[in-house]
């Protein structure tokens, strides 16, 4: 008896012994390197795109030929659609690297604070996270509908390959002003989730001290705040019948 008690001994105090938190292969600083870089390459696109979008302005034949045109980048080398491709494959990646690092970063926030905060303690941090939590999956919903309304033109009304001018007009008319309204949420989505990550960025790379702060910060929203208003003139310019 005596025996069977000393064996058990070491198994006892191995396990009073204090857990060693484990340490993290990838560092954090490299996941919010991978979250501002993969976001680098998203937020450029979307200013191309912005700006492409407001071709509209000039008519049908402009923003159509406008479409072809980006068909024919790098033909001789990449061939029809090539750089359309090249561009795409460079928009998944950033899209699966950011997910990624952001739930890893997520997953390790939620480990290292395994008691919940005291209510009242938890207003702010919880706030942006959450908003950029739930924001990005927003945004992820919205892209993969916008896919099947423009690109594919699965669900839109007109659906007509490379005939940007009528699908948008088409998919934005007045008595579709519910589509407009869904793609007026998700810009506001988009842009609380860009301001934000615009900022973290800014953090992440070290360019930010207190004297310019408030500089920084007004540059991320007014920058966030031009893309989405050019991305927002589009649809509502159709659904009040401007284009
Ligand atoms: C509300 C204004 C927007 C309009 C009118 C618009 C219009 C379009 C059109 C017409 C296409 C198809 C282009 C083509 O096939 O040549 C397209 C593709 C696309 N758009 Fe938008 N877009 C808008 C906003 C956005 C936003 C906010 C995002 C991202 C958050 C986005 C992401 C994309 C992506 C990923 C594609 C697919 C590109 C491809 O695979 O060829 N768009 N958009």
């Amino acid at each position: 008896m005596s025996d069977r008690g000393s064996a058990k001994a070491p198994a006892t105090s191995a396990a009073a012994a204090p857990a060693r938190p484990k340490k993290p292969r990838i560092p954090a600083v490299l996941l919010k390197l991978v979250m501002a870089l993969t976001g680098a390459v998203l937020v450029l696109y979307l200013v191309v795109h912005m700006i492409g979008n407001l071709q509209i302005f000039w008519g049908q034949t402009a923003i159509n030929d406008y479409a072809v045109w980006l068909r024919t980048l790098l033909e001789p080398v990449l061939g029809w659609e090539g750089f359309v491709w090249v561009v795409r494959i460079a928009l998944t990646v950033s899209v699966i690297g950011h997910i990624w690092a952001a739930t890893l970063l997520a997953l390790r926030a939620k480990r290292a604070r395994p008691v919940k905060y005291a209510a009242g303690n938890k207003v702010k941090g919880n706030y942006t996270t959450r908003t950029m939590r739930w924001g990005g999956v927003i945004v992820l919903l919205f892209v993969i509908y916008h896919i099947l309304d423009l690109t594919t033109g699965t669900l839109n009304p007109n659906g007509e390959h490379l005939a940007v001018y009528e699908n948008v007009t088409a998919d934005f008319a007045p008595e579709r002003w519910y589509v407009t309204l869904f793609y007026v949420i998700s810009l506001v989505a988009i842009w609380l989730h860009l301001r934000h990550g615009l900022w973290s960025a800014i953090q992440t790379l070290g360019w930010n001290s207190n004297r310019r702060e408030k500089t920084l910060k007004a540059i991320a929203t007014v920058f966030t705040t031009v893309l989405i208003v050019g991305f927002l003139i589009v649809p509502i310019s159709v659904t009040f019948g401007w284009i």
